[in-house]
């Protein structure tokens, strides 16, 4: 008889009690951003049918149009986190200030940075989209929590993950003791431990860049993938191109084939796209507990400083021989890195 797969609570549950640190309220805390997730994903699958399609009418901070399902999911996890009491205070991609918990709750230890919906530009077209969160300890000592509890370097981050919506709905989160991933089984209502203890291989063939900004990369960026696409067998290259713009989703599939991701800097956007808090920290975390890494082509993302609640970076994660390869091209010292590969017979078949 197959045993049943442990579901995120009993999972939990055995977390704490083999890591003590992990407390009670911090399990509340994870079961609820899974409540969340139901809720969400009750929505995303029924997005066709009902009305949450389309536009709010509304921009938020960035001057994106803000979707109804972004809206719904923002204000999900809000009414659901918000009543736990385990909250000093909240942060959202869709909210320019912090938020506070709701009047009358009482005031916890912890902090969550959230985007409600990640790949919003792809909920029309049935492609995956995710939530993605960051749980960090409040650092202010009294009264409700202000933006200095959120403006953390990831490396302080108790926990992080995302949720990834679509054919199989997925929750995939670390609490700095490994990498798990559990599948959302509908009937049940519960998600199972499908995907224990998760590590990226320590090199990739995809690599996961919108080749459309070609024209505006640094030198640095542009000989990289040039780099990559050249057809040399014996170090492995061409690598193949896998882009769907959604960041969980690109994320999720090169966390588990192997691979890089890269919003690098361009003229456009000097600082690239994505967002230190509740993007780039979070999944930095989840790919360094799972064997990766992370960076801004330079520094690591979890050392980050970040000084306002948007800020953006330039985003590399993946493979860590992948992440390597890329900061030494972006660093103009990329002379050896063929070599290297020649020397070591890199050869990452498919
Ligand atoms: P969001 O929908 O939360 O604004 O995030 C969209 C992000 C990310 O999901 C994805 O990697 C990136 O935007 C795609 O950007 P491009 O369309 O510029 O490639
Ligand atoms: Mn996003
Ligand atoms: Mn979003």
């Amino acid at each position: 008889m197959t045993r049943q797969a442990l579901t995120l609570s009993q999972h939990l549950l055995q977390m704490e009690r083999e890591h003590p640190r992990a407390k009670g309220e911090f399990t509340d805390l994870l079961s609820h951003i899974a409540l969340a997730a139901k809720t969400i994903n009750r929505e995303v699958v029924r997005a066709g049918l009902v009305d949450i399609l389309g536009y709010t009418g509304a921009e938020n901070v960035h001057g994106e149009k803000v979707q109804k399902l972004d809206q719904f999911a923002r204000d999900a996890i809000y009414r659901i986190l918000g009543q736990t009491g385990q909250l000093a205070v909240l942060a959202s991609e869709e909210d320019e200030d912090v938020i506070p918990v709701p009047p009358g709750q009482p005031v916890g230890r912890y902090v969550v940075n959230f985007d409600p919906l990640d790949g919003s530009s792809n909920i029309n077209a049935n492609v995956n989209i995710g939530t993605i969160f960051s749980i960090l300890p409040r650092i202010t000592t009294e009264g409700s929590g202000t933006v200095r509890d959120c403006l953390q370097a990831g490396r302080r981050q108790l926990a992080a993950g995302y949720v990834m919506y679509g054919s199989s709905t997925m929750l995939v989160y670390t609490t700095g003791h490994g990498v798990h991933g559990f599948t959302f089984e509908p009937s049940l209502g519960e998600f199972l431990l499908s995907h224990p203890d998760i590590r990226i291989p320590a090199r990739g063939r995809i690599y996961s860049v919108n080749e459309g900004n070609y024209a505006h990369w640094t030198e640095g960026v542009k000989r990289y993938v040039d780099w990559l696409k050249m057809d040399d067998r014996e170090t492995g290259r061409p690598h193949s191109s896998r882009y769907v713009g959604s960041l969980v989703a690109d994320f999720h599939r090169n966390l588990l084939y192997g691979g890089v991701f890269l919003y690098p800097a361009d003229r456009k956007s000097p600082q690239g796209k994505l967002r230190v808090l509740y993007e780039c920290a979070p999944l930095a975390m989840v790919a360094e507990q799972a064997g990766g890494s992370a960076s801004d082509g330079v520094r690591r993302i979890l050392d980050l400083e970040p000084t306002s609640l948007h800020e953006k970076t330039p985003f590399l994660v993946g493979s860590p021989q992948d992440v390597r390869e890329a900061e030494l091209f972006i660093q103009e010292r990329h002379q050896a890195v063929t070599a290297d590969r020649r020397l070591n017979h890199v050869r990452v078949d498919l």
